[in-house]
Order: structure tokens, then sequence, then C-alpha cells
């Protein structure tokens, strides 16, 4: 059984998790507006797996006998000023996703949940990928600059994404 702490503080995520649905969701419309539909493509990828993060918070909560009670989800930004900025957006955006998973393990540490703290574990692992993508991609764009031939393939890589 989890703790009234817990229970919503694994809520909480779970609207961390949709609100990261939205952005990245956000950030495809946006490269949609811009004709960079293999970018669209990678963000829109990115939206359905935060949905299974949200998802997989709720089939846990769900498992323990716990209630799911969802919460307004925030209206994302609309525009970002180059593709740049919306990966780095992105990746600081995960980067907050870390912490706060970062302090669920800290709470189920002190709580003794060790049920939780393993069902986590699949998180934490996941945010060491989430933020090395989200980086690699930043990086690589920072070498392109304003190249439209480094853009094109870059779009063209990204939209090999499944
Ligand atoms: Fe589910 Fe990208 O954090």
């Amino acid at each position: 059984m989890l703790s009234e702490k817990m229970t919503s503080t694994l809520n909480k995520q779970i609207n961390m998790e949709l609100y990261s649905s939205y952005i990245y969701m956000a950030m495809s419309e946006y490269f949609q507006a811009n004709n960079l539909k293999g970018f669209a493509n990678w963000m829109n990828v990115q939206a359905g797996e935060e949905l299974s993060h949200a998802n997989k918070i709720r089939h846990y909560l769900n498992e323990q006998g716990a209630r799911v009670v969802l919460s307004e989800v925030g209206a994302p930004p609309k525009e970002w000023d180059s593709p740049l900025a919306a990966f780095e957006a992105a990746l600081g955006h995960e980067k907050k996703v870390t912490a706060s998973i970062k302090e669920l393990v800290t709470l189920a540490k002190e709580e003794k949940d060790y049920a939780t703290e393993i069902m986590l574990g699949w998180f934490v692992s996941e945010q060491v990928e989430e933020e090395s993508s989200a980086d690699e991609i930043v990086q690589k764009l920072r070498m392109i600059k304003d190249s439209a031939h480094g853009l094109f393939m870059m779009d063209s890589f990204l939209g090999q994404r499944k």
C-alpha cells in the first residue's frame, strides 16, 4: 500500500509526463509549420513516448490500488526561435524531469517503499537515455549552425525515428 504522500507525488509525476507529451506535440507542430517534417516526426514520436510514461505510472497506481487523479495540464509554448532553441528547451525540460524522478526515488527510499523504488528504476534509466538523445541533437545543431544543407541532412535523419 502506498502512502498518501507517495500517491500524490506519483500523480504529480503523471501530470509532468502529460505536460512533456504536450510540449513535444507543440514542438512537433512548430516544426511542421516550418516545413521540417523530419524534426516534426521525431517530436511526435517523443510525445507518444511521454504519454506511455504517464500510463506506466497510472498502471502502477492501479496495481497498488491507489487512486489516479488527473489534474490540469498547462498550455505549452507555441514558438521557438530556431530548431536549436527548441531542442535546448527539450533538453532543459528533460533535466527537470530527471530532477523530479530523483526526488521520487529519494521519497521512496525515505519511506522504505521498495516496490515504488524498483518501479522508478526504469524511469531513472530512461532519463539517462532521454537527456543523452536530446543532448546529441543539440550538439549536432550547434555544429550545423546556419547551414541549410546541414539542417536538411538532420531533417532526413530525424525523420527515420519510429
Ligand atoms: Fe518522460 Fe522525457 O520524461
